[in-house]
């Protein structure tokens, strides 16, 4: 789907939400993601790191699918949940609102797609929960993998952590006998690993 498709007062919010620098997918992930749920045609999607559930929103409009998303900011899950109600979604949206690594466990599989956008340092500790939750030929999709070139480059000093645990995840998924993984340079990265 292109994005001139979109809900116009979709489109509106994720303008303001570039605007104040409150994070949401780039343009060409978002555009990716909603190509691949309108081929896929997930029946069950979790997002991991909703911030105001605008990715979550695009998702649902172009989909019938259930969606469960993990937000800890509660400014932000607020605001995610207005714009379920905004959009109508909030029967098939179930915000869990509190750290993921204590949500993830918690929740019962069965997912078609995954959008795992929290914080990066978690990626790894969130993997097997990931896999677990992932239905056989679901798709797991990780964003910012490789962040302004520096995982696959030379990073800034103060953000050599940082890139390590991107690397570590990285290889974690490239490895994995059970995923088929795909690395896509849109917007900062986007792993696309396929549960064989
Ligand atoms: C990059 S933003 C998500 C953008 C969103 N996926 C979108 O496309 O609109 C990452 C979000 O993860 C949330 N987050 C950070 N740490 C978290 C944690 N431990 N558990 C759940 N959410 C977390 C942040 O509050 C932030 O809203």
């Amino acid at each position: 789907m292109n994005l001139s498709e979109l809900d116009s007062r979709l489109v509106a919010l994720r303008e303001k939400a570039k605007e104040v620098r409150d994070p949401t997918a780039a343009d060409e992930t978002l555009e990716y993601i909603l190509r691949l749920v309108e081929t896929r045609k997930p029946q069950k999607i979790l997002e991991i790191g909703a911030a105001e559930g605008l990715t979550s929103c695009a998702m649902l409009l172009c989909s019938d699918a259930q969606l469960t998303a993990i937000e800890c900011d509660a400014a932000r899950a607020a605001r995610a949940r207005e714009h379920f109600r905004l959009f109508g979604l909030e029967q098939r949206a179930a915000l869990c609102e509190g750290d993921a690594a204590e949500i993830l466990p918690m929740l019962e599989g069965g997912y078609d797609l995954i959008f795992l956008d929290g914080p990066k340092v978690q990626y790894r500790k969130y993997l097997p929960d990931c896999k677990r939750l992932l239905k056989r030929g679901g798709v797991l999709l990780s964003d910012d993998i490789l962040l302004f070139g520096w995982v696959r480059g030379e990073p800034p000093k103060k953000r050599r952590m940082l890139v390590e645990h991107i690397r570590e995840y990285l290889r974690l998924l490239e490895s994995d006998a059970e995923l088929q993984t795909e690395i896509l340079e849109l917007g900062e990265g986007l792993a696309v690993s396929i549960r064989l």
